[in-house]
């Protein structure tokens, strides 16, 4: 069955099955590889994307309720990873075995977004929904956020 997907920022047709989770889309029909497979489970966070804006668990997301929506990935995250969590990223140098890697950025650029400003409490919130990683890494992770340029507020 054919679905129109936004994926960052360019819209793709693909011919899949309905129940198809996106996960599979992403990586083996747009062969967009930065977003991980993990637990399949909905669980570990690997598989971290934004559908309209809100981080999701892509291997948990039937493409058919993607269809319509904007998906941003990893690779669309920046077209050259300048976004300031990426940079932050690279400059504390601190990815263990780098897998959740993708994730955690998606979850801490879904949280910025919602909430240029925040908290420490809404840092440890939103990222212990991030995929799991060893807790130096996690501490590491908290001051890349804390690290990152804010963006004004809207109003
Ligand atoms: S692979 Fe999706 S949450 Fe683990």
């Amino acid at each position: 069955m054919p679905f129109t997907l936004n994926v960052n920022g360019k819209p793709v047709t693909v011919d899949v099955p309905a129940d198809m989770p996106l996960l599979w889309v992403l990586r083996d029909v747009l062969d967009l590889r930065a977003t991980k497979f993990g637990c399949g489970l909905g669980q570990c966070g690997a598989c971290t994307v934004h559908l309209r804006g809100n981080a999701v668990r892509s291997c948990q997301t039937p493409v058919s309720a993607a269809a319509g929506g904007a998906i941003t990935t990893l690779e669309g995250l920046s077209p050259d990873g300048s976004h300031p969590l990426q940079r932050a990223w690279e400059e504390l140098d601190v990815p263990q075995c780098g897998y959740c890697q993708a994730g955690q950025i998606m979850s801490a650029a879904a949280l910025l977004r919602r909430n240029p400003r925040p908290s420490d409490a809404d840092i440890d919130l939103a990222m212990s929904a991030a995929p799991r990683t060893r807790a130096s890494a996690k501490r590491s992770i908290a001051r890349r956020v804390n690290r990152t340029p804010r963006r004004p507020r809207r109003r």
